[in-house]
C-alpha cells in the first residue's frame, strides 16, 4: 500500500542513544535536556534567533493569537488546512475569508485588503505547500492598517525565500512537527516569533503561566514538547541533507514522467529555496480527479486531497464574499505520494495512471 506520505524514522540505535539519556536521568518533561538542545539546534538549522518548541502545530497557532490579544475578526485564507480556520474560532475570534490566488495559492492581498475593517485585529495566512506568501504585500497592508500578522508555516521546514529563512517575515511564525511533516517529532511544533515581547509572552503562556515554580505571569496552557518528542527530533536532524535530496529526486522524477495534459501544476514564487513539502496536482474538472483517484486506489495508491474541502464551507464558518479560486482549487486538487523511499517502479506507475 502507497498512502500520500511515509513518515521518516531515523536508525533505531540513534534513537535509542537519546532515549538512554532521558532513562539516566528519569526527565520526561518541563523543558529538559532534549528539549532545550532541539530548540539550540533547529534555531541554527534554520537560522532564526527566537523558536520555542511546542507539543503540536495547532497549539503553536493558538498561542501567538492569545499572547496578541486579538479579538474581532481575522482575515485568513480559506486554503490551508483546518486547524488554520480552527485555531481562530477556538480563540473566539471570527475568521473573515480572503481569496486566493490561482498560481501561487496563497492568500491573494488585494482580498485581503478587500476584507479588512475596522474590526479587524490581524491577518492570518498560509505559506501553502511551503509555498512563500506575497509576504511584502502583506506586510505592507499589516503595517498601513495596524494589523498584526502570523504566518501559518506548518510546511515551511527549512524553507528560503530571497536567501533568507521565510520564517523571519511577520510577526510570527508557526511549524509543525507532526509525523506526516518532513521533519517531525511524532506531534509537535514551534513558534518563532520576530518580536522579543511576544516571544516571552508565547513562552510564558505555553507553560500554565509558571515563572518558577510558585510565582505565575498571566494565563497560561499546557504546550510543552516532551523530552520523548525532542528525541526524535534530534534522532531525525542529522538526517535533512538526504531527507530533501530524496524528496528532490522524487518531485523531479514526477515533473519528467507526468504529462500535465490533464492536471497543472502550482507554481513556486520566485526566489524560493523549497523544501519540497507536497507534490500536488490541478485537474480541470472534479470527474477527473475522483476517476482518477479510484483507479489509484484500485492499485492500492493513496493520494489525499489537500486540502479539501475549501474552509469557507466549515459548518462553524460563515462568508459573504465570492472565494471563487479557492472553491475550484480545493475541489480539483490532489496531492500525489512523496516520501524519501518511494521507488521509481511505483512512481511509473502513479504517472501512467495520472497521464492516462
Ligand atoms: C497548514 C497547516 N496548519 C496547521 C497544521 C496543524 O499542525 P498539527 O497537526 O501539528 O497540529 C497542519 C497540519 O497538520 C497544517 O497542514
Amino acid at each position: 500500500m502507497i498512502n500520500v506520505t511515509k513518515t521518516f524514522l531515523p536508525p533505531k540505535e540513534e534513537y535509542e542513544d537519546l532515549l538512554d539519556r532521558i532513562w539516566k536521568s528519569s526527565w520526561l518533561t518541563n523543558r529538559g535536556e532534549l528539549v532545550k538542545r532541539l530548540e539550540r539546534d533547529l534555531k541554527e538549522y534554520l537560522a532564526v534567533e527566537d523558536l520555542l518548541c511546542v507539543n503540536n502545530g495547532t497549539i503553536a497557532l493558538q498561542l501567538p493569537i492569545r499572547a496578541m490579544d486579538l479579538s474581532g475578526e481575522i482575515v485568513t485564507t480559506p486554503f490551508s488546512y483546518v486547524a488554520t480556520t480552527s485555531s481562530i474560532v477556538w480563540e473566539h475570534c471570527t475568521p473573515v475569508f480572503a481569496d486566493i490566488e490561482a498560481d501561487n495559492l496563497t492568500i491573494d492581498p488585494s482580498a485581503v485588503e478587500a476584507a479588512v475593517t475596522d474590526r479587524t485585529s490581524a491577518i492570518l495566512a498560509t505559506h501553502v505547500f511551503g509555498n512563500p506568501c506575497d509576504v511584502d504585500a502583506l506586510q505592507d497592508i499589516a503595517k498601513s492598517r495596524g494589523l498584526k500578522l502570523i504566518y501559518d508555516a506548518a510546511h515551511c521546514f527549512g524553507v528560503t525565500y530571497r536567501g533568507e529563512s521565510l520564517l523571519r517575515w511577520g510577526d510570527a511564525s508557526t511549524l509543525s512537527f507532526h509525523a506526516t511533516k518532513l521533519f517531525h517529532t511524532g506531534e509537535g511544533g514551534a513558534v518563532v516569533c520576530n518580536d522579543p515581547e511576544l516571544s516571552e509572552k508565547v513562552y510564558f503562556a505555553h507553560n500554565f503561566g509558571h515563572d518558577g515554580p510558585e510565582k505565575f505571569r498571566g494565563l497560561g496552557i499546557n504546550a510543552k514538547m516532551s523530552e520523548l518528542q525532542a528525541a526524535m527530533g534530534l534522532a531525525i536532524l542529522p538526517h535533512m541533507d538526504r531527507i530533501l535530496d530524496d524528496r528532490r529526486r522524487v518531485t523531479e522524477s514526477y515533473d519528467e514522467l507526468l504529462n500535465f495534459e490533464a492536471f497543472a501544476k502550482p507554481s513556486i514564487r520566485d526566489d524560493t529555496g523549497w523544501n519540497y513539502a507536497y507534490y500536488p496536482v490541478i485537474f480541470e474538472r472534479p470527474a477527473d480527479l475522483e476517476q482518477c483517484i479510484g483507479r489509484l486506489n484500485e492499485q492500492d495508491i493513496f493520494p489525499r486531497r489537500y486540502f479539501y474541502p475549501s474552509l469557507d464551507s466549515l459548518p462553524y464558518v460563515s462568508t459573504t464574499v465570492d472565494l471563487a479560486v479557492s472553491r475550484r482549487i480545493a475541489e480539483n486538487i490532489l496531492c500525489l505520494p512523496l516520501f524519501t523511499d518511494l521507488g521509481e517502479d511505483a512512481q511509473e506507475t502513479i504517472c501512467n495512471t495520472l497521464n492516462g
